[in-house]
């Protein structure tokens, strides 16, 4: 018997940006974030998952070269809670004397994941991977949990993992308990809520990221003193502001918020010791850009946001967007045979 499932998850970019970890096994933060997701035409996950007596052991494919399941302790985290909650949805079957319980809790799992686009870019994509896994693993075991719910399990995989549960708008609650339960993702508004607004991402480098966000967010919580502020007084302040943007469809607000909590997280990353530059001068040039963009139109009509890394997001509105297409286009031309790296030098290796 082979039984199966196939899902895609989406990559989301958030607008309050998740740093900083309160429990690292259980990866509980220690601020609540609020993120878009993308719509998955251009970046998502797919995951197959099969499950099968007859398979030895787990395993597992991402884009197509074999890993070894038990070499990432989040990903065994992740499998180990889908699993129970399975294993107490098939005691409870048997409970009520259901006939024909399948016991594909106890069954080893083959895992195939895919990626649409570049790994560790800063693109998000353990959001992505970790969301797609655990909505196959949810489909594959018939778990009657809710997406929220659910958000939980994809959460001990990687933190953004839980807001890619949803589409639309999403906030990751911080919560307050010490087991997790009450840290989890839920729905600000559909995406249907404002079809106008558009991202755009300009990938300046499709390189791994030198840092990762899990050691980089964990060196700022033991060392910055403006984390410690940031998290005390601006983010809540912020979540409120920021959802009140989203419900108003306040482009204004959800643009200048969008931009200054990217910028604070990465004056937070540069008051890290030793200091996290993700930003690099391409990054920097972008940004200067969009507040050229917004100044020649007399209004925020374009807003940028940076992850762990070098590559940008704007977001627009649908009627701005092909001028800024535009802008860009024309202020970074890229001719086919460039790298983006060779397009800024780097003579010192140092990008
Ligand atoms: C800058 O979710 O990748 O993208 O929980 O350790 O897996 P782990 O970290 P991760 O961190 C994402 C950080 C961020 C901001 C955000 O997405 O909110």
């Amino acid at each position: 018997a082979v039984f199966e499932a196939t899902v895609t998850a989406p990559v989301n970019i958030a607008v309050i940006k998740y740093w900083g970890k309160r429990d690292a096994a259980l990866i509980l933060p220690t601020n609540s974030s609020l993120s878009v997701t993308l719509s998955q035409d251009h970046l998502r996950t797919r995951t197959s998952i099969r499950a099968s007596p007859a398979f030895v052991t787990d395993r597992l494919w991402l884009n197509g070269e074999e890993e070894a399941v038990s070499a990432s302790k989040r990903l065994v985290n992740a499998i180990t809670t889908a699993r129970s909650l399975r294993a107490e949805l098939e005691r409870r079957q048997r409970q009520q004397q259901q006939g024909n319980v399948v016991p594909l809790s106890e069954w080893p799992l083959h895992i195939c994941s895919e990626n649409n686009f570049p790994t560790a870019a800063g693109l998000a994509s353990s959001a992505s991977g970790y969301a797609a896994l655990v909505s196959a693993l949810g489909a594959l075991f018939e778990l009657p949990q809710s997406a929220s719910e659910l958000s939980r399990v994809a959460r001990v995989g990687s933190g953004s993992a839980c807001r890619s549960m949803f589409g639309g708008f999403v906030a990751w609650q911080a919560g307050a308990a010490d087991d997790g339960s009450d840290s989890l993702a839920v729905q600000v508004a559909g995406h249907q809520h404002w079809p106008e607004l558009q991202a755009l991402i300009l990938v300046v480098s499709d390189q791994k990221k030198k840092i990762s966000s899990t050691t980089g967010m964990q060196t700022t919580v033991e060392t910055s003193e403006l984390f410690a502020e940031r998290v005390r007084t601006v983010v809540p302040k912020r979540m409120a502001a920021m959802q009140r943007a989203i419900a108003d469809r306040d482009f204004a607000s959800f643009a200048k918020i969008t931009m200054q909590d990217s910028n604070q997280f990465h004056a937070v990353c540069l008051d890290t010791y030793p200091p996290i530059a993700y930003m690099n001068d391409a990054s920097r040039s972008i940004a200067d850009l969009v507040h050229a963009f917004n100044t020649a139109l007399g209004r925020p009509a374009a807003a940028y946001t940076y992850d762990a890394g070098p590559n940008a997001v704007i977001y627009a509105l649908e009627g701005d967007m092909r001028d800024l297409v535009e802008l860009v286009t024309y202020c970074f031309p890229r001719p086919e045979d460039t790298t983006p790296e060779a397009f800024y030098p780097d003579p010192f290796g140092l990008l």
